[in-house]
């Protein structure tokens, strides 16, 4: 494996599910195999949980780690190839990705899109640059459009908590939000939960479809109700609108995930990838309930980050 920027196959995923749950298990167990070896890790967005899972997940393999705050600490970069730089940007990414690729085995990299510019954020423009000049494999830590990392250790914790069931009922369940947010996390969970084999269905107000490239195969159902009906996984996610790229549709229904909405999935856990606006997308009675599975997928990010960094370095 060069790359992870995406869900490949459900082979691949079901390895790399099986990997992260042995290393659950006993984290140290490759601890000489990744020794001489360095990622860069580039943040040109913030981040808590994949900053310090992916450290955590190299420093377990033997990996050293280098986190760089792209958006702070560097120069300004020019991502366009021809570019007369006469503005604000000080850096080719040419350049840039470059000097990275050669002193880092891996690079690793967060680029949100711009919630402005659709053709270039559906291509996943950002992340391409860094691949294209970087020479060396990339790990992405959440693109314009995907997060698979996050989708990964979201596959693990679904396996871990199937109790024996064999077609769970998978549910993501659009939130409230005051911000317009990134599709990246909904589209992948999306691509992983249904290339992995699990039945979905999406649910979320009429206007906030996402990019059906990463839906096809899912039931929509605008009826959050009946939507979740007998639920075994419900996933919480805000996303900003597709169609009306980038913009926050008004919605007058109430959204908000509680527990009296629950009612007819008495089995049904409750996901969310985190950071979550408490009582907004997400009430405390299930953040802080029996149901929520949010710290497992959090701890989780650490061993799905060490499957991919074992697997590339293999
Ligand atoms: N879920 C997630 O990616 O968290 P961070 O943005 O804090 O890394």
């Amino acid at each position: 494996m060069k790359q992870f920027i995406k869900f490949e196959e459900k082979g691949l995923a079901r390895e790399l599910i099986e990997t992260a749950i042995r290393f659950k298990a006993n984290p140290l167990i490759n601890q000489e195999k990744g020794k001489g070896k360095r990622i860069g890790l580039i943040f040109l967005n913030p981040s808590l949980r994949t900053r310090v899972s992916t450290q955590i997940a190299a420093s377990n393999l033997g990996i050293e780690s280098v986190v760089l705050n792209m958006d702070k600490e560097t120069w300004a970069l020019e991502m366009k190839d021809g570019a007369i730089m006469n503005k604000n940007t000080v850096e080719h990414i040419k350049d840039a990705a470059a000097v990275l690729g050669s002193y880092f085995d891996l690079l690793a990299i967060r680029a949100f899109p711009t919630l402005s510019d659709k053709t270039e954020d559906i291509s996943d423009f950002t992340l391409h640059q860094f691949i294209k000049y970087a020479n060396v494999p990339v790990v992405s830590l959440e693109s314009a459009i995907r997060h698979p990392l996050q989708s990964l250790a979201d596959m693990m914790t679904i396996q871990e908590n199937l109790n024996g069931k064999k077609k769970p009922k998978v549910v993501l369940t659009w939130a409230p939000h005051i911000k317009a947010i990134p599709h990246a996390v909904a589209n992948s969970f999306s691509e992983w939960a249904l290339g992995c084999g699990h039945e979905l269905s999406i649910t979320h107000p009429e206007g906030y479809e996402l990019d059906e490239g990463f839906t096809k195969g899912a039931t929509v159902e605008y009826d959050q109700a009946k939507a979740l009906k007998d639920a075994d996984f419900v996933y919480v996610k805000n996303w900003s609108a597709f169609q009306s790229y980038g913009k926050i549709i008004h919605v007058d229904e109430p959204w908000l995930l509680t527990e009296e909405k629950l009612k007819q999935s008495p089995d049904a856990k409750v996901m969310h990838c985190l950071p979550v606006r408490r009582n907004l997308e997400l009430s405390d009675e299930i953040l802080d309930g029996k149901r929520s599975l949010v710290q497992q997928q959090a701890k989780n990010r650490i061993f799905a980050a060490q499957s991919v960094l074992d697997k590339i370095i293999s």
